[in-house]
């Protein structure tokens, strides 16, 4: 294996490309049934969320728009400290509009708490949440989640969107790193 090879940096495949679609799948009939005859724009948090907003809109079989949000947490390390940064913000102005956020993932869910709570701020008719992936044990607050793909355990995870120090976001599927990356 040369150096480009990313099965080298996995451990294992937690969740392959196929079982991403037909939750994908899912959760769009979810979303279009409940957004039936609404206008909805559909908000992906950059960069992670890339992925599943690409197939996620595709999926879907009403009208949406799409913007982008990017934001960063203050503070050193990988652990996510709540305060957050925008560093991109939405180019629409989201008073009176039904918003549903996508996001790769959800982890101590301090990032998206704050997110909520300004975009909230903002006056949206609706304000949802949709997520791929959201890890139950590393939950610090509790945050009402309309649309999940799955619940995994408290492992660091990469692919479909998700980095390790920017590396393997475009793997087709989720796995979790092997333990001579992180050094373990
Ligand atoms: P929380 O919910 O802790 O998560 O505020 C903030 C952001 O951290 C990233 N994150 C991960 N990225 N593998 C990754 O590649 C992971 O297992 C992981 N857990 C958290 C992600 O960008 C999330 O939005
Ligand atoms: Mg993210």
């Amino acid at each position: 294996m040369d150096h480009n090879d990313m099965g080298a940096d996995l451990a294992k495949v937690l969740i392959s490309k196929d079982e991403i679609d037909a939750k994908l799948l899912e959760l769009a009939e979810r979303i279009d049934r409940d957004y039936a005859g609404r206008d909805l724009l559909i908000v992906g948090v950059l960069k992670g969320a890339v992925m599943v907003m690409a197939d996620l809109a595709r999926a879907l079989h009403s009208q949406v728009t799409m913007d982008w949000m990017a934001v960063s947490s203050y503070g050193m390390g990988t652990k996510s400290s709540g305060v957050v940064r925008i560093l991109k913000d939405l180019d629409t102005d989201i008073a009176g509009r039904d918003v549903l956020i996508v996001e790769d993932i959800i982890d101590s869910g301090l990032t998206l708490s704050w997110l909520l709570g300004n975009l909230g701020s903002r006056g949206p008719a609706s304000l949802k949440v949709c997520t791929l992936l959201r890890k139950p044990d590393a939950a610090k607050v509790e945050i009402d989640v309309a649309y999940v793909g799955f619940d995994i355990p408290n492992e660091f995870v990469v692919g479909y969107g998700l980095d390790y120090a920017e590396k393997l976001r475009n793997l087709p599927f989720i796995g979790t790193l092997a333990p001579h990356v992180y050094g373990g």
